[in-house]
């Protein structure tokens, strides 16, 4: 299996998102040609679609499984913040119905894409009008929104569940979002996010739970699932 309209275009974005993804071959000029080339010559023309397609929906698919065994996604109202393709919005839309999406993400791709924490939050690696593109072809139609962080008021209303996989706190700080996040939630709101600091989580929340630890390249963290806010 693997998603519809998986172009090169998109597949050079989901390959910034999840750099995982790139073939040892990839990995290896990556290294040697740096970070500006990589970003804007190499990812645009040595790349294979269909090979990245379906790692990523493999991927994905493997994310959905992991967090359906602790989070309930039956009739939610889901904020993703940093959602990337929004591969794990799609699975969880195929597999589960009832849901509705509000993405959050940034709509450009940084010249020379940097890992690792971006004190400034000024890396960026999408493109909203693909995303939105690839969303209806793969099946989502009135169930979701895209929000521009940078320029567009972000929504007002409250989410059941709100995720953020290797963005909020992974890449930036999550206070960016702190104010906006104690507008719209309920008491019974679920987080779910990977964090380099997991104890600092402990001031912010009544509860906390690890769920996985992931010791990548750029750096580890850790999954965790978080719930109301301590006052
Ligand atoms: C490492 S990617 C992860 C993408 C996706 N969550 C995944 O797991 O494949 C981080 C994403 O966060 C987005 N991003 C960066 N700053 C952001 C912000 N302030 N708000 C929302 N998204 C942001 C980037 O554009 C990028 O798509």
């Amino acid at each position: 299996m693997a998603f519809n309209g998986l172009n090169k275009e998109i597949a050079r974005l989901i390959l910034l998102q999840r750099i995982e993804l790139a073939s040892p071959f990839l990995s290896k000029i990556r290294k040697s040609f740096g970070r500006y080339l990589f970003t804007n010559f190499i990812t645009k023309f040595f790349i294979s679609p269909k090979s990245i397609n379906k790692k990523y929906y493999s991927l994905m698919k493997n994310e959905f499984f992991e967090l359906q065994k602790k989070i309930n996604f039956n009739n939610k109202e889901i904020l993703s913040i940093g959602s990337g393709m929004c591969g794990l919005e799609l699975v969880i839309n195929e597999k589960i119905k009832n849901n509705k999406f509000t993405i959050i993400e940034k709509n450009y791709v940084s010249k020379k894409v940097k890992y690792g924490w971006d004190e400034k939050n000024i890396e960026g690696y999408n493109n909203l009008n693909l995303l939105k593109k690839f969303m209806f072809q793969n099946g989502m139609k009135n169930n979701f929104k895209i929000y521009d962080f940078d320029r567009d008021k972000l929504p007002f209303k409250k989410f059941d569940l709100i995720i953020s996989l290797y963005s909020l706190d992974y890449h930036y700080d999550f206070k960016i979002y702190l104010d906006f996040f104690k507008r719209i939630v309920s008491k019974d709101t679920t987080f779910v996010f990977d964090t380099i600091r997991p104890q600092f989580f402990r001031l912010l929340f009544e509860k906390v739970e690890i769920i996985s630890s992931t010791q990548k390249k750029i750096h580890s963290s850790k999954r965790i699932i978080c719930k109301k806010f301590i006052n």
